[in-house]
């Protein structure tokens, strides 16, 4: 079965927006993706129902637990790990740097990190600025200047005994790339490293499974797959328990916490990225709701992989544009619907103006993938424009897209 478009839709009240008498066209999800709305009345419902501190005998406390204990649940079966292996945090960003610097306190001056150039810089900047602070030399894996794909034989020639992470995305924000994480993985375990993965970008387009990735470390943000701002990560549980943790005393370990944990949490925002997963579970078939994550993960793919196809079909001939990252259709297996272009003779924010005003969202610049960035000679011409395409992006809003990029030329 495929995914029902008009079903999926209309459960997004923000897809029914006009610009200027026509519907606005949302291609800015690797940016932040639309929420769903039974996202925003599980928030709600937290907030005005369930609003209390936890570990409560009263009734809001032990409502507001059981559902934080159940998006624990929801986060795990999401991620591909187990309940006490989750902790949340405001974002991606802020959980990377209390992680690597935790993690970094077990390593001793001269031990090696390694990133790569298609991270984003939250997975790039908190190691250098850690590697300041105890001594640690991080390197970074290339990416092939002509395809955007990771320069696997690169990184395999930057490990050593004294690599203690391999920091990679699954996929870039910026060219759509997504890494061979199964081989990075397998490299960095061949040294002792931890294979620590950015799964930010991926998580809208395919499955996690941290477990079966064989990933050690794995961080997503619901925000980018229809849920709210909110940041979480799956620790392998060993991990957790053997670094140093900063808390506040008394605090310590509850049933609904993670050491990982400082202070008290979002909990709406909890509550409504459950709800984006039992959201993204309903668009698939299965006794359980991981089996139907799996299964929706495959709907979603058919649709993004045809959107790609019809995308670059459409472009492709257009001499004005150049468009960075995997082109060829044959080798789409190893991106995502995130094509990342910019237009001869324009600059990348001038092009965002031009779209934005025929009813288009979509980003220019870096978007914070900076390496990627410079690797590709963009940085000092102002980035490129990006579109990202999601399993509510439709077959006609692909062919709107087309037009008004062949407009520009
Ligand atoms: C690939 C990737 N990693 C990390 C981040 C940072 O996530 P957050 O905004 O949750 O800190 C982003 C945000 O755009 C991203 O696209």
């Amino acid at each position: 079965m495929s995914l029902d478009l008009d079903a999926v839709r209309s459960q997004f009240p923000a897809l029914a927006r006009t610009v200027g008498g026509q519907p606005f066209m949302y291609l800015d999800g690797p940016g932040g993706s639309q929420v769903a709305q039974v996202v925003a009345d599980a928030m709600t419902h937290s907030l005005l129902h369930a609003n209390a501190n936890t570990g409560g005998p009263f009734a809001t406390s032990v409502e507001s637990d059981a559902a934080i204990v159940e998006s624990r649940r929801a986060a795990a079966d999401f991620m591909g790990s187990k309940p006490d292996e989750i902790a949340f945090g405001p974002n991606t960003t802020t959980l990377q740097y209390l992680l690597a610097h935790a993690a970094a306190r077990t390593f001793e001056a001269g031990d090696e990190i390694i990133t790569t150039e298609l991270d984003h810089d939250s997975n790039v900047s908190q190691w250098l600025q850690v590697a300041d602070d105890h001594g640690l030399i991080v390197r970074q894996a290339r990416l092939h200047r002509t395809d955007g794909t990771l320069d696997l034989h690169h990184l395999e020639s930057l490990l050593s005994p004294r690599t203690k992470v391999v920091a990679f995305t699954l996929a870039s924000n910026h060219l759509g790339t997504v890494t061979p994480f199964r081989e990075i993985a397998r490299h960095a375990h061949s040294v002792g490293a931890l294979a620590w993965a950015d799964g930010v970008h991926y998580a809208p387009h395919r499955r996690l499974d941290r477990e079966q990735m064989g990933l050690d470390v794995l961080f997503t943000s619901p925000y980018k797959w229809f849920g709210p701002h909110l940041g979480m990560v799956a620790i392998r549980h060993d991990l957790a328990a053997s670094w140093p943790a900063n808390r506040v005393r008394p605090a310590d370990e509850t049933p609904a916490g993670h050491r990982f944990e400082t202070g008290t949490q979002s909990h709406e925002a909890m509550a409504g990225m459950t709800a984006a997963v039992d959201y993204l579970a309903s668009l698939g078939a299965g006794a359980t709701r991981a089996e139907r994550l799996d299964s929706a993960y495959v709907r979603i793919r058919e649709h993004e992989d045809a959107l790609a196809l019809q995308f670059w079909a459409g472009v492709e001939g257009m001499e004005h544009l150049t468009v960075y990252g995997l082109t060829d259709p044959e080798r789409f297996a190893d991106r995502v619907a995130t094509f990342s272009f910019t237009v001869d003779g324009a600059h990348p924010a001038e092009v965002a103006q031009r779209l934005a005003q025929r009813g288009i969202a979509a980003w220019d610049g870096n978007f914070y993938a900076l390496s990627a960035s410079i690797a590709l000679g963009l940085e000092e011409s102002g980035g490129a424009i990006r579109v990202g395409f999601l399993h509510y992006t439709t077959p006609a809003e692909v062919d709107r897209l087309v037009a008004a990029l062949g407009e520009l030329g």
